[in-house]
């Protein structure tokens, strides 16, 4: 019932198109006759003018008359206008019109289908290259100075620090140098640790992996995305190259202390976010947890 209905519309559409068409075709031809009509009674009038009432007589051009040239130069502009009556108009008219627009239509959605298929794809290889670069991520908290621990020891016990570590960390693989794992009491629950040292004979508690360079390290955890380098100072030194993403947490305060974070080159990181916090009964410093992306 509905596409009965639609047909009919369809086919009022196209006849009104044609009536107007029709029309304009009219009105086009009764302009000309009418041009013609009055060219012939131009004409007729400016040869009485000229032969019976001696207007101009005596104003020739090369021995001709000026009604003779006003005569031809309107014939000619007739002649045009016939010229575009049947010919211009009707092969360069509505319908050519309409054709060169479809054309141009077609071409431009082309074109958008196109530059649409190229943002998707771009689309597609930058969060590829996201997923590539988040695979390594540096975890560190570090004083205004960049101190991060003493005596083999961290400086500050902030609660919602390791709360974020904790819950960052959670069932991924930590690789940390040696001095970092003996400053733990025992290895943290549910995280595989990759520990590296030059040692040969390094005990460590059972589950632990040990390893003798930083490469090892990052190709046992690679299809973990993503694994934490957690310190200290030597092994974050080594492992700005490699990862791609930082979580500082930066401690308002600067502190004594011997070992230290590289600092962080802001030609090769971009900050991507910052939450402040105050100090409180648990936190005896207020500090920033920040978040870096290599660019
Ligand atoms: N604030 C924080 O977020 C944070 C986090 C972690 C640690 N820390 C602090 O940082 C301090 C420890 O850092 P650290 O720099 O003294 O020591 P570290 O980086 O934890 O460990 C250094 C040890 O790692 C091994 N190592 C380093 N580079 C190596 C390589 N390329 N190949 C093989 N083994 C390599 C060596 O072990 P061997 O000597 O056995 O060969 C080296 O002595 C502590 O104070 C700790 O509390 C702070």
């Amino acid at each position: 019932m509905f596409n009965k209905n639609k047909k009919t519309q369809e086919i009022d559409k196209d006849q009104l198109e044609l009536i107007q068409n029709a029309q304009h075709r009219i009105k086009q031809k009764k302009r000309l006759y009418t041009h013609f009509v009055i060219f012939l009674i131009g004409s007729i009038l400016l040869i009485l003018a000229n032969v019976f009432f001696d207007i101009g007589k005596e104003v020739t051009l090369f021995g001709v008359n000026w009604f003779v040239y006003a005569i031809f130069i309107w014939l000619f502009l007739l002649l045009y206008h016939t010229f575009n009556v049947f010919v211009t108009h009707k092969f360069i008219g509505k319908e050519w019109e309409q054709k060169q627009l479809e054309k141009l239509v077609t071409l431009q959605q082309k074109r958008i289908s196109e530059l649409k298929e190229e943002t998707h794809n771009s689309q597609t290889e930058n969060s590829s290259e996201v997923k590539k670069n988040s695979k390594l991520t540096i975890i560190v908290a570090a004083g205004e100075n960049d101190a991060i621990g003493k005596d083999n020891k961290l400086i500050w016990h902030l609660s919602d620090d390791l709360k974020r570590f904790k819950s960052l960390t959670n069932s991924h693989h930590i690789i940390m140098g040696r001095k970092t794992f003996e400053s733990f009491p025992k290895p943290l629950p549910n995280r595989t640790h990759v520990v590296i040292t030059r040692q040969n004979n390094c005990q460590v508690p059972e589950g632990v992996i040990i390893v003798n360079s930083l490469e090892k390290a990052i190709d046992i955890a690679k299809n973990d995305t993503p694994s934490f380098i957690i310190g200290g100072g030597e092994i974050y030194k080594q492992a700005m190259n490699f990862a791609d993403k930082i979580e500082l947490t930066r401690v308002h305060e600067n502190f004594e202390a011997d070992t230290f974070f590289p600092q962080i080159d802001t030609a090769i990181w971009k900050e991507i976010s910052n939450t402040f916090h105050g100090k409180d009964e648990n936190h005896k410093y207020s500090y920033s947890f920040l978040t870096y992306q290599k660019k």
